[in-house]
């Protein structure tokens, strides 16, 4: 293999790549590793580039045995990210030197990473209301077994605990059919205004203490916009709610629709008790609650907004948070027009 040959190869490698002699000087390297490390590379001394043992290990490894070595590697370039780098020695192939590979694997390892943490979360989600069931039977069946009164007490308190495992279920159900289907756009037609009177009832209906809280102020027209009912009733029937259960009874909610040029947009404003900033970014997280207590005691998954944010996503469209502690929340979600 000639010179050019080799760079050529090089240079169609998607990944970093390097070709060194045996002192470990970089010969040349392609477009994605100048970018990587922000300069040319070629001339330089690798062990200038890479200060890790662990590389250097690896590239004696693969010059001494003439075998293909690899090592995982963590940057800190840009931002810290994982690779797995690899050493091959050439001189098989009649050259002197050394090809040096980065593979990204960062994405891989976060995926893995946020996969265990979801199953653990579920799995904790679903202990809770299974401990509460087990005690239940366990007292039926024993010194509750032929007291009339705490039977219906303990029958009521397990339809909310089986209640509450179906609406989890429920709820991930919703979230992996929307992973499935997130790349492809909704082609219905919705009516926003019409859409909101109709949660704004079932609301109402649904408890006592939402009745006659919501506000709503839309503009006399409106064109449809395309878009999936029923999700788009999931979006804001869960903000809705979320203002609702999140301030005092009583407070009003003002859900207010606006149009610009080639946005609408669905602002629903509470007088609540407000989340502090540092919560912000996390809020559409899968179980992320800012009190885990105070939601669960209303019925909640911590899914609500999760499955908000993915059926925006299929929307092509966006969620804004707002909020001060003591003054209140402003939720408003951007929907192209
Ligand atoms: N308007 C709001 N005011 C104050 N806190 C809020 C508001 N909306 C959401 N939150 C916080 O964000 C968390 C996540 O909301 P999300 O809708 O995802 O879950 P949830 O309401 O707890 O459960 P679910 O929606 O499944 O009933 C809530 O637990 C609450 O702590
Ligand atoms: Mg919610």
């Amino acid at each position: 293999m000639n010179t050019v040959m080799l760079q050529t190869i090089v240079d169609a490698l998607p990944q970093p790549a390097l070709v060194l002699d045996f002192d470990y000087k970089i010969q040349s390297a392609n477009l994605a590793a100048a970018s990587l490390f922000e300069t040319t590379l070629t001339g330089m001394d690798f062990v200038r580039i890479v200060r890790q043992p662990t590389a250097i290990k690896c590239l004696n490894m693969a010059v001494k045995t003439g075998k293909l070595k690899t090592c995982d590697l963590v940057l800190h370039l840009q931002t810290p990210r994982t690779y797995k780098a690899s050493a091959a020695s050439l001189v098989a192939m009649g050259e002197n030197c050394i090809l040096f590979t980065l593979l990204d694997v960062s994405a891989a390892i976060d995926a893995e990473k946020s996969r265990s943490t979801f199953v653990a979360n579920v799995s904790h989600e679903l202990r809770s209301p299974l401990t509460s069931l087990m005690g239940i039977v366990e007292t039926l069946q024993g010194p509750a077994h032929d007291d009339v009164a705490a039977r219906d007490n303990f029958l009521s308190l397990m339809q909310g605990e089986t209640e509450r495992m179906s609406r989890l279920v429920g709820d991930l159900l919703s979230l992996s059919k929307l992973e499935a289907k997130e790349h492809l756009p909704p082609d219905g037609q919705v009516d926003i205004p019409k859409l909101l009177r109709r949660i704004m009832t079932v609301l109402s209906e649904s408890k006592a203490e939402y009745k006659n809280r919501i506000v709503l102020d839309v503009p006399k027209s409106l064109p449809l916009i395309t878009g999936d009912p029923d999700e788009l009733i999931e979006v804001f029937q869960n903000l809705i709610e979320n203002a609702l259960k999140y301030s005092e009874p009583k407070t009003k909610v003002d859900v207010c629709v606006t149009q610009s040029k080639n946005k609408i947009t669905i602002t629903i404003k509470d007088h609540g008790e407000g989340i502090a900033p540092e919560h912000l970014p996390r809020l559409t997280e899968r179980f992320y609650r800012v009190d885990k207590g105070r939601s669960r005691e209303t019925g909640g998954t911590g899914l609500g907004l999760a499955i908000t944010k993915h059926i925006l996503n299929r929307h092509r469209g966006r969620l804004s948070i707002k909020s001060k502690i003591g003054v209140g929340s402003s939720v408003s979600v951007i929907l192209p027009n």
